[in-house]
């Protein structure tokens, strides 16, 4: 979505905007016509989401997105009984419901969810692309129109979170990086609606900043951010405050990096 509604970037009728780094978009399609589920790996705030959007809406395709967190279970997925003016009546979760009608199940950060989520997906993903659901005896058959894809980011440190390679091993993978200065550049200035001039030195800025990452840092500054930032600078706010509140402060709570952080700001932007 663009920050900025006065912002008419090229299909900003339906399709949300996204610009390719290669050929992802065919290799979607492809995927989607062929039955093949897809995983999507990248650092985060890189157009992953977009890209899932973009695609949906191209391909008009309904969208079911589900955001993993450490509690999801695969009930969650799934569906459950529930109670309903005295009677237990079984209520589809959102992959039950993609499933039944056909379309797209993005479940965001996978590896997030628990364990048994990759239970209910598994039967999903090879050539079977059934889900039964053991709660009420059903097995669906995917229809075609039914795509899987799923999400994470193999950058994170925790080790425990790291996707199986015998889950991994049943996805097309794609892998998404930030994109060229040029092109990130280009989508930042139309999503914030900042003038490009004013976005270069922003992302020269956070090139710097991902060159830290592993030293200092966790994680480098996202496009996502860097949206954020041009944008509080398109309504006005000084640079400096703006670089601080979105470039800066979301990195680190370390005194002494935020610090480091500064002076590499202060020697790109002036
Ligand atoms: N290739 C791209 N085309 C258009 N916008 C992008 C692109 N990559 C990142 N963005 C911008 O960055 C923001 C964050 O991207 P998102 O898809 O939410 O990241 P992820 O899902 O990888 O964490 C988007 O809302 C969009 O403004
Ligand atoms: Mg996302």
């Amino acid at each position: 979505m663009n920050a900025n509604p006065q912002v008419k970037t090229a299909d900003a009728g339906q399709v949300p905007h996204y610009v390719p780094a290669g050929n992802e978009c065919e290799l979607f399609e492809t995927a989607w016509k062929r039955q093949l589920p897809l995983l999507l790996k990248g650092p985060t705030g890189c157009g992953k989401t977009r890209f899932v959007s973009h695609m949906a809406e191209r391909l008009e395709l309904p969208l079911s997105t589900v955001s993993c967190h450490d509690d999801l279970t695969a009930a969650d997925l799934t569906g459950r009984f529930l109670l309903k003016g005295g009677e237990t009546v079984w209520v589809d979760g959102p992959l039950t419901r993609s499933v039944r009608g056909g379309g797209i199940c993005y479940l965001d950060e996978i590896v997030e969810a628990r364990k048994d989520v990759a239970v209910v997906i598994h039967p999903l993903t090879d050539d079977r692309r059934i889900l039964p659901l053991e709660r009420t005896g059903e097995v669906l058959e995917a229809p075609s129109e039914f795509m899987l894809v799923v999400s994470y980011n193999p950058g994170y440190q925790n080790i425990l979170k790291t996707l199986k390679p015998s889950t991994k091993q049943r996805f097309i993978a794609i892998e998404f990086d930030f994109l060229p200065r040029e092109q990130e550049v280009a989508i930042v200035a139309a999503e914030s609606g900042l003038a490009e001039r004013h976005v270069v030195p922003l992302v020269t800025l956070a090139h710097r900043l991902r060159a830290l990452k592993g030293h200092d840092l966790e994680e480098g500054v996202s496009t996502r951010l860097l949206v954020y930032c041009a944008s509080l600078i398109e309504s006005g706010l000084k640079p400096r405050d703006a670089i601080r509140a979105a470039l800066i402060e979301p990195l680190t709570d370390d005194p002494d990096v935020r610090a480091a952080l500064f002076e590499v700001a202060n020697a790109v932007v002036a």
